[in-house]
């Protein structure tokens, strides 16, 4: 009989907004070879795609058939991915203000999470794949090889996104964003469906006073042991 071929390993990088989440899971898949997945970029798109179109977005429904036939297509653009929304490049425009306050309503919605379920899981590819969310160890990928629960301070996450901002040329106040922080946090932790936490099994790292190369080599150590 020959053995059972085990399943395409998976890393899940979860944790609140502005931990570093993107930018760790993109560093280690580059690291290890891996495939990249961004849930909320398709939380972000559902939004998006949800406001182009006029839908209602109190409406869990409504949203969730947008979710359903979603246009999406993630390109590799050097270290950076593009995102395309019917093959428009919207890279830039769901990492918007208003956009990410939509994201995280719509995230909320039981209908639009299964809507986007095997969407995700379908990006689990050899030779394996990083996943970065809120939930990806815990509701999508809970047999992950390696669970990483990685946080940071509410002020340094409103500080790290400040700059990322400045750095594009935005120009928004500091303490308007950490009180968007506070709020998003709640919202995406308080809901019923998949909310924010550790899963059980998650080696919790907090990033707050770690440079990314810290942050990196723990990980990779994890992942390693
Ligand atoms: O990681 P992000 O900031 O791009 O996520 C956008 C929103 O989507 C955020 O409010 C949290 C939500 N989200 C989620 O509920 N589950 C995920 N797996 C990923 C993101």
């Amino acid at each position: 009989m020959t053995p059972k071929e085990p399943l395409t390993p998976v890393i899940t990088i979860d944790g609140p907004s502005g931990a570093g989440k993107g930018t760790l899971s993109r560093l280690v898949a580059s690291r290890l070879g891996y495939h990249l997945l961004d849930s909320g970029a398709l939380y972000r798109l559902t939004a998006l795609a949800a406001m182009n179109e006029r839908v209602d977005i109190d409406d869990p429904e409504a949203v969730a058939k947008i979710a359903r036939h979603l246009n999406v297509a993630f390109e590799a653009d050097g270290t950076e991915t593009r995102v395309l929304l019917k093959d428009r490049d919207v890279s830039r425009e769901i990492r918007t203000e208003a956009v990410s306050m939509n994201a995280s309503k719509v995230a909320a919605y039981s209908p639009v999470r299964e809507a986007l379920l095997q969407r995700q899981r379908d990006f689990r590819k050899e030779p394996g794949l990083v996943a970065d969310g809120r939930d990806m160890g815990t509701t999508v990928f809970p047999d992950a090889r390696v669970k990483i629960f990685l946080t940071a301070s509410p002020e340094a996450r409103a500080e790290r996104r400040y700059l990322q901002l400045l750095e594009k040329g935005e120009k928004v106040d500091v303490e308007a964003l950490a009180e968007d922080i506070r709020r998003r946090d709640q919202q995406d932790s308080e809901r019923s469906v998949s909310p924010l936490k550790p899963a059980e099994d998650a080696h919790c790292l907090d990033s707050t006073d770690l440079s990314i190369d810290e942050v990196l080599e723990q990980i990779l150590k994890t992942v390693n042991a």
